[in-house]
């Protein structure tokens, strides 16, 4: 009896209050809480403020949902309804100050994403995607081709590929190899540190394709809808979902290039 709508109002809502919070209640000498997976993967105070407020916003309104989030939230529910949460995406770049991060709310019922919010405070922009219903930036509809496509499939030597790399050392000089492998197939390649805003700048035709092995639920929740809702695809290699093991997102056309060459080089699998 859940309605998405009302779902994305709340996730929407809840988000712009975590990136308020996370803007102006930003300490000066942010420090790193502790590290994850690895030096480099990093928690800050602030990503575990943020989630706490999404939590606890939640469940004040939905007390049977179940929860899914970065920093740990994980709950069943009994409603059918989960909030797949990121409570800072590109926490690097939060702890650098580079604009690029965000909140990310994903909501599914029985399992299937049906809404998602993308907040992006520095940057002024809240994506947003209804399952069957659209996706939006700041409330008007995007598209999943660039200006440069002329709503055309791009070939992948015209393609503007955005990337992502793991935290574990030894993932990361694979993927590094196979991006010097696409380098020069394409016409360039960006790394802009949130795979959520990755999924976004997809949907709305800002790069042309995205590829990351190593993405977890919350960081795809809600841009993979927002890029399946702006027209766009979104999957896994050799016909799979996408998940952990690979994430691809492009415009029909390119994205079956994309994922050609990322099989040819098993870019899914660690060997
Ligand atoms: C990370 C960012 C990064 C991506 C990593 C993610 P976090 O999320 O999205 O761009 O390459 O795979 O883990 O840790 O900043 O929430």
């Amino acid at each position: 009896n859940a309605d998405p709508k009302e779902l994305l109002e709340l996730a929407s809502r809840l988000a712009a209050e975590a990136g308020r919070v996370l803007v102006q209640e930003r300490p000066r000498d942010l420090g790193v809480a502790s590290t994850k997976s690895s030096p480099t993967d990093v928690v800050t105070v602030m990503d575990q403020r943020s989630e706490k407020l999404i939590v606890e916003g939640i469940l004040a309104e939905r007390p049977d949902d179940g929860l899914l989030g970065e920093e740990g939230a994980n709950r069943e529910g009994t409603s059918g309804v989960r909030w797949v949460i990121d409570p800072i995406d590109g926490t690097v770049n939060y702890l650098y100050e580079i604009p690029q991060w965000c909140v990310s709310i994903g909501v599914e019922i029985d399992g299937e994403t049906v809404a998602g919010v993308v907040e992006i405070p520095m940057l002024g922009e809240t994506f947003t995607a209804l399952r069957g219903h659209g996706a939006w930036r700041n409330g008007e509809t995007i598209r999943a081709y660039s200006a440069q496509s002329e709503g055309k499939p791009v070939p992948l030597e015209r393609a503007l590929v955005a990337t992502g790399f793991g935290y574990a050392a030894q993932r990361r000089a694979v993927q590094g190899a196979i991006v010097a492998d696409l380098l020069p197939l394409v016409r360039d390649i960006r790394r802009g540190g949130s795979a959520a805003i990755d999924l976004c700048s997809v949907a709305c035709g800002r790069v042309d394709g995205y590829f990351e092995r190593g993405t977890n639920p919350w960081d795809i929740a809600a841009g993979g809808l927002i890029v399946q809702e702006a027209g766009g695809k979104l999957g896994g290699l050799r016909g799979t979902a996408a998940s952990v093991d690979m994430t691809v997102a492009a415009a029909p056309g390119l994205y079956e290039a994309l994922c050609e060459f990322l099989e040819e080089h098993d870019a899914d699998r660690d060997s």
